[in-house]
């Protein structure tokens, strides 16, 4: 009897998806929380800067001790000049203001739902509009397009639009919900990807983020993950300006594994992992940070 075509064709798609699932290496998964208190199970930096009067910023010239600083949500204090992300925050005021002379700018970002003030502490989030998950900087990409403005995912002025409507949002803690819908799935992937391996060298986001905090790497301290969305976009003497997931981009790079584009839905699902483990800390914007 010979086999109908269509059935063969149906066995031989089949087959090779199965075939096609890359095989993949993961860190071990940590007890991530989305919430504060989980820091204190990673990596108890949480308690040595949550307070910033119990910060001791002579331990920033000990390289075994300034990890713990981790200054994630303000400019250290041995820089209190003005640096290029208070540009930017000034930048991006101008521009925002130009796109919402009628209020429609705000409004997209928005959703029409609550104040400018409340958007960097609300993002990533679900987006009827998109039909997904969204970063605020995709969404800024999005809104000025309906106006025929380009401002593309990681451009400075992107980035300056979304550090200026973080800077109207200092001091609010973040705050995203992940406990349902595409925001959980979004985290869920997230936090795969985090633990993924890839790359020439085989590294995940974790084996340095989580398993070698504290050590030194071509002249930094890594850090924990926790509260790092916090202070971005930040002001980076390399790039100027980075967003987040340009961040990503570059930590791609140096692993050697194969960057993606900022608004790429693997980048959002980092984003949406990362900012849930950085709620409840305060916006504050602009940082800086060299290198
Ligand atoms: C080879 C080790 C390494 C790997 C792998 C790595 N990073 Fe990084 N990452 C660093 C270093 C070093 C820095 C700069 C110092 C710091 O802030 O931790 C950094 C910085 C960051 C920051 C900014 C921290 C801040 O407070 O400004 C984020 C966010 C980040 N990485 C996310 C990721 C993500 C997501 C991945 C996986 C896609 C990743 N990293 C993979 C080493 C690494």
């Amino acid at each position: 009897m010979k086999t109908p075509f269509f059935l063969l064709a149906g066995f031989l798609t089949a087959s090779a998806l199965a075939q096609d699932i890359p095989y993949r290496e993961y860190e071990p998964f940590e007890r991530y929380e989305p919430i504060v208190s989980g820091d204190l199970m990673l990596s108890g930096t949480y308690q040595h800067w949550k307070d910033p009067a119990n910060l001791d910023f002579r331990m920033a010239g000990n390289p075994d001790e300034n990890w713990k600083l981790n200054w994630k949500f303000m400019d250290p204090p041995f820089n209190q000049t003005v640096h290029g992300g208070h540009f930017a925050v000034d930048r991006g005021e101008r521009l925002f203001k130009q796109l919402d002379v009628y209020g429609t700018f705000a409004s997209c970002l928005s959703d029409r739902s609550g104040s400018p003030r409340n958007l960097r502490a609300g993002y990533p989030r679900w987006r009827a509009d998109l039909g997904r998950v969204a970063g605020l900087e995709e969404v800024i990409e999005h809104c000025g397009a309906k106006q025929g403005r380009v401002l593309q995912n990681g451009s400075y002025d992107n980035s300056a639009i979304s550090i200026y409507l973080a800077s109207i949002g200092n001091g609010q803690p973040i705050n995203i919900d992940v406990t349902a819908g595409p925001m959980k799935a979004s985290f869920e992937r997230g936090r795969r990807l985090f633990h993924a391996k890839a790359g020439a060298f085989n590294f995940s986001c974790a084996s340095c983020h989580t398993h070698n905090i504290g050590k030194r790497l071509r002249g930094n301290v890594i850090t924990t993950i926790y509260g790092d969305v916090a202070h971005y976009p930040v002001y980076r003497t390399q790039y100027m300006l980075q967003s987040l997931q340009l961040r990503f981009a570059e930590c791609n790079l140096d692993t050697r594994t194969q960057p993606l584009r900022p608004g790429s839905q693997p980048y959002t699902d980092l984003e949406v992992f990362v900012t849930a483990l950085t709620n409840g800390y305060p916006i504050s914007v602009p940082a800086e940070r060299d290198w």
